[in-house]
């Protein structure tokens, strides 16, 4: 047969940059088969693992034959377990404006594909989760990056939001609390935020899949604040149900049958038994699983400051959740994607370069996923301190 030219693929696939991290990745899976104990802190994935009572649901759920299509907004049921969590919270959401999704991914390409015109602008902090802008570029729209430091905890302000904004940026994104920063946005600013946008007639898209991973105080959602923005939530790190895929989109008054016709014509509905497990999630046991998790990892963040900074490392802010550190490596390094790849190599600890999140940052940050169990982490910071005291 005739050799076939290659056709040209969409342009936007062009501008995908890599992850940097799969470099460590790799190099990490040729050590890990020579047998060389890899720590892995460089994926964003919670090392707990989803609560039995889910699992168990799931399995009946499967026995049971609910492995079919279901309503296409998600199945009642978790849409008024969603509905109640929320009111426990003191938020009054309506399980009609909840729409479960395959993984908060979903329910971000929901609200990017329902606020953006080809063309529009997205306003966007600079550090940012990388897949955001993927969201975003595939529905034609472009990413205004607004760039951020540690004075407003790497989150947008309303200051710079009036002066860089422009008449085509239709949309601002938040993350509350953040990747790669595990900041959270300080309430005043998010108020403000929030306001700006009604005021100037701007979408907000606010991704809380981090709320309930909170340290300090109990971190209150944006909802406490407005019910005019879309928010996206998980299952996958509070509830450690990352290969589940399952999420959930509050969708404002304003744009909810629209939103949810484009949710019945891109996805159909949410896996079924999945859904079926996660109503297990709100349940006593779970719940108290979930928590013991939370504090873990705060036990885990409070040990790694101290250990970091001692070794160089600058962490300008405590990080209000999540799990991760996202730290100024400059003390050791000026270049981090090289420093990721000596590290690993030489210590079998695999940690994130900064340039995955960030255009506008010096190449020297890095980010710490605290995935593993105590004794882990340690050490790994034991390898760490080695690998840059030698
Ligand atoms: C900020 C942020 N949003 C969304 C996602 C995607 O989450 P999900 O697994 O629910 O699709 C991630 C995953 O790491 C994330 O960090």
């Amino acid at each position: 047969m005739r050799p076939i030219d290659p056709r040209p693929l969409a342009n936007k696939l062009q501008s995908i940059p890599p992850f940097y991290v799969m470099e460590v990745v790799r190099i990490a899976e040729e050590l890990e088969s020579k047998g060389v104990d890899v720590i892995h802190l460089e994926v964003g994935e919670p090392d707990f693992s989803t609560s039995s009572s889910v699992i168990e649901r799931a399995c009946i759920a499967l026995q049971a034959g609910k492995t079919r299509y279901t309503d296409a907004r998600g199945i009642q049921a978790l849409r008024d377990a969603l509905s109640t969590w929320y009111k426990a919270q003191g938020l009054d959401v309506s399980a009609r404006r909840i729409q479960i999704t395959v993984g908060a991914s979903a329910g971000l390409l929901l609200a990017s594909a329902a606020t953006t015109n080809p063309g529009e602008g997205v306003l966007m902090a600079d550090p940012t989760y990388p897949c955001n802008p993927r969201f975003v570029e595939v529905v034609g729209g472009q990413v205004h990056w607004i760039e951020t430091d540690i004075s407003s905890r790497f989150q947008p302000t309303c200051e710079a939001l009036e002066l860089e904004a422009k008449a085509s940026d239709r949309t601002l994104m938040l993350a509350h609390p953040a990747n790669p920063t595990g900041q959270a946005v300080p309430s005043a600013e998010l108020e403000r935020m929030i306001q700006w946008c009604l005021e100037t007639n701007r979408h907000l898209i606010v991704d809380e899949i981090y709320q309930s991973l909170s340290f300090n105080d109990a971190l209150d959602s944006s909802l406490a604040i407005s019910d005019q923005h879309f928010v996206v939530g998980s299952f996958s790190k509070y509830f450690n149900m990352t290969g589940w895929r399952l999420g959930w989109l509050v969708i404002p008054e304003y744009a909810l049958e629209a939103t949810q016709r484009l949710a019945q014509h891109l996805f159909i509905c949410p896996t079924s038994f999945a859904q079926e497990a996660a109503l297990s999630c709100f349940e006593s046991d779970a719940l108290e699983e979930a928590e013991m998790h939370r504090r873990e990892l705060k036990e885990r963040r409070d040990l790694l400051i101290p250990r970091l900074e001692a070794m160089g490392f600058k962490i300008a802010a405590e990080p209000d959740g999540a799990f991760y550190v996202f730290a100024d490596a400059s003390g050791v390094t000026d270049d981090s994607k090289q420093f990721c790849a000596d590290l690993i190599r030489r210590t079998g600890v695999a940690i994130t370069p900064g340039i995955d999140f960030s255009k506008s940052l010096p190449p020297t940050w890095i980010r710490i996923a605290y995935t593993q169990p105590e004794d882990r982490l340690l050490e790994a910071l034991d390898r760490m301190a080695r690998f840059i005291h030698d």
